[in-house]
């Protein structure tokens, strides 16, 4: 598996890794994204939302589950479906927030925080974000990709 690390050592700095990264997204592609409440996921998608023209405020829709945003690729318009599980527990409530259909709608790109909680219905993940916070340097993170399942 090809894995990157990066540090950073500001939020600015965490946007501009994540619009380098949204160059390798296709239509389709799934993103998961681990690590604790404040390590930066929100901000690593604010930035892939950035690469991809979005206009709306994005933020963890940990309470609606998940956020649609319109953005572009090239002249065509591309959905990407930004979702939070953090508060999910059971099988039974992804279905009810209708996870799985969206996970697999083939023309979006799908950016899921606290993807441990997806309970393995995703069966391919073209990457996964992991963000660690420094205790020592309150504004570094260390940033660490990897690519396929
Ligand atoms: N290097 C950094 N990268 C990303 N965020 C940082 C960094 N340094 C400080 N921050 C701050 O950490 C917080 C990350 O919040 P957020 O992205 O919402 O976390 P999460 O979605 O993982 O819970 C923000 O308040 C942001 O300003
Ligand atoms: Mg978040």
């Amino acid at each position: 598996m090809e894995i990157e690390t990066v540090t950073t050592k500001s939020e600015d700095e965490t946007l501009a890794v994540a619009e380098k990264f949204a160059e390798n997204l296709r239509r389709g592609d799934v993103v998961f994204f681990f690590g604790d409440l404040g390590s930066g996921k929100t901000e690593f998608i604010k930035g892939v939302c950035r690469f991809f023209g979005v206009e709306e405020i994005v933020t963890s829709p940990t309470f609606t589950i998940i956020n649609q945003y319109a953005g572009k690729l090239g002249d065509d318009s591309l959905t990407i479906f930004h979702i939070d599980l953090y508060r999910i527990k059971t099988k039974e409530e992804l279905a009810e927030i209708g996870f799985e259909e969206c996970i697999y709608s083939p023309d979006s790109i799908k950016l899921v925080e606290w993807a441990e909680n997806s309970h393995d219905l995703v069966k391919f993940v073209n990457y996964r974000v992991q963000i660690r916070s420094d205790f020592e340097n309150l504004n570094e993170r260390l940033i660490e990709i990897s690519k396929g399942n």
